[in-house]
């Protein structure tokens, strides 16, 4: 198995596989379009984050809402990985997965509800992270109705710059997440007057895809400077979560390391919060984790020329996997079986939606595909079924998780029945 990606031909003449088992072969047994994910790669993700912090009190806390699959959330839960969840939503499939694992549970979010509140303090989460003044207020009443006392942390937004794709940038002012920087100070001396909040923690998370260890560097030295004045106004302050965001390489001819990307990661965030000594720190990865263990897999439909372009028509569309729609995103795709002199086309790969916007790639150069080939789009482990929708009434996909030679359904194909079943005439 590479170590960026489990996806490979194991020679010139079988199919692409995940983890050497064939993607052909599940796409005839599964159907498509087909996600399909490596559990040797999440957990060998996991592991490389757990190495390059060890030498600091640490909790990974992996960000379900990149892939939420049960049986990826109980993967990592079995290898002691916690969660940061967004919504009531999310801790309950936390709670589906191991009520245990709500310890080891970060919330964030701009808009937590009462409800939301409600549920996560009766399930002992490790800490909130309260993204607004009157957030704070709605935290305290819930907390001192249900007695249960919550660990805080405020997510400040620190006015850090990061390279990235402007609707995945959230640390700047502009924004609308966390509180900030400069205002920090005196919500936590008023969340300090409440009985049944427990200052104890500040976060961050300054955007997502970022490549560079440098804007995280900058937002933990930041960080550290408040961690000292909060500590300097008598405030037990033990944990520091520095969000999400790391990035991956999308193209497989840049060279991507992924060992090298996340020791650079750890010494930018370590130089700066070494110092403050007594410290546990909290890491909220998704992307990182999963999103190349996962492809999508999809059958060509048709090919046809309009003018001068070529357009492959697959059975994926941009309900299944946005990002190229929504970010122009780039993902690798691959043909599933290599064609002995097959030429290279330049093509636009599209899927069947009634959008423009509805593609995968556009003027890529691709080995020829035909109608009823089979294609892997890369990298759709994060932000993929994750961000899939119905849009023109369609079902969406499989999901099939390989674990060492073995492939397994994780989630069934939905039906138009399940589509149908909310609605009345
Ligand atoms: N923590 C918080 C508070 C977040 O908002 C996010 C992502 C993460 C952690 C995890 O970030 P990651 O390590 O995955 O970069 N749909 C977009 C990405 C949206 C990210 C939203 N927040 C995409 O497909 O690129």
């Amino acid at each position: 198995m590479s170590s960026t990606r489990p996806f490979a031909h194991p020679d010139a003449q079988s199919p692409l596989a995940c983890d050497g088992v064939s993607l052909d072969t599940l796409a005839k047994k599964y159907g498509t379009p087909l996600y399909v994910y490596s559990a040797e790669q999440i957990l060998e993700r996991l592991r490389l984050f757990t190495a390059a912090f060890e030498s600091i009190p640490h909790l990974v806390c992996y960000s379900v809402k990149a892939n939420s699959a049960l049986a990826i959330l109980k993967l990592l839960d079995r290898n002691g990985s916690g969660f940061d969840i967004v919504s009531g939503g999310e801790l309950e499939r936390i709670l589906r997965v191991n009520k245990a694992a709500a310890q080891r549970v970060v919330f964030s979010g701009v808009g937590k509800t009462a409800a939301e509140i409600d549920l996560a303090l009766r399930s002992g989460i490790l800490i909130f992270n309260v993204e607004s003044a009157g957030e704070l207020d709605l935290l305290a009443e819930r907390a001192s109705r249900l007695r249960k006392r919550a660990r805080i942390a405020l997510r400040v937004n620190p006015d850090v710059f990061a390279e990235t794709h402007p609707y995945i940038s959230t640390g700047l002012r502009e924004h609308k997440f966390g509180i900030d920087i400069r205002q920090a100070r005196s919500v936590y001396k008023a969340a300090a007057k409440q009985k049944f909040l427990e200052p104890c923690g500040v976060s961050v998370h300054i955007g997502s895809q970022i490549r560079s260890a440098d804007p995280f560097g900058a937002a933990a030295e930041r960080i550290a400077q408040l961690v000292g004045d909060l500590r300097a106004d008598g405030l037990p302050i033990n944990s520091v979560d520095v969000g999400g965001g790391l990035g991956i390489e999308y193209h497989a001819d840049h060279s991507f390391r992924p060992e090298e990307k996340i020791r650079q990661y750890a010494s930018a965030l370590l130089k700066a919060l070494r110092p403050l000594g007594n410290l546990q720190l909290l890491l909220e990865p998704g992307r990182f984790i999963v999103a190349q263990a996962g492809a999508l897999v999809t059958r060509v439909l048709y090919v046809k020329k309009n003018g001068e372009k070529t357009f492959v028509v697959t059975d994926a569309a941009m309900n299944d996997l946005i990002r190229p729609a929504l970010y122009q995103a780039h993902h690798d795709i691959v043909p599933v079986v290599r064609r002995k002199g097959a030429r290279k086309k330049t093509v636009d790969v599209v899927g069947p939606v009634c959008e423009s916007g509805d593609f995968f790639a556009r003027d890529r150069e691709l080995p020829e595909l035909k109608p009823g080939d089979l294609a892997a789009i890369l990298d759709a482990g994060a932000y993929g079924l994750s961000l899939s929708s119905n849009y023109n009434s369609r079902p969406r996909p499989a999901e099939v998780l390989v674990e060492g030679k073995r492939a397994r359904l994780i989630r069934r194909r939905e039906t138009m029945d399940d589509l149908l079943a909310m609605e009345q005439m």
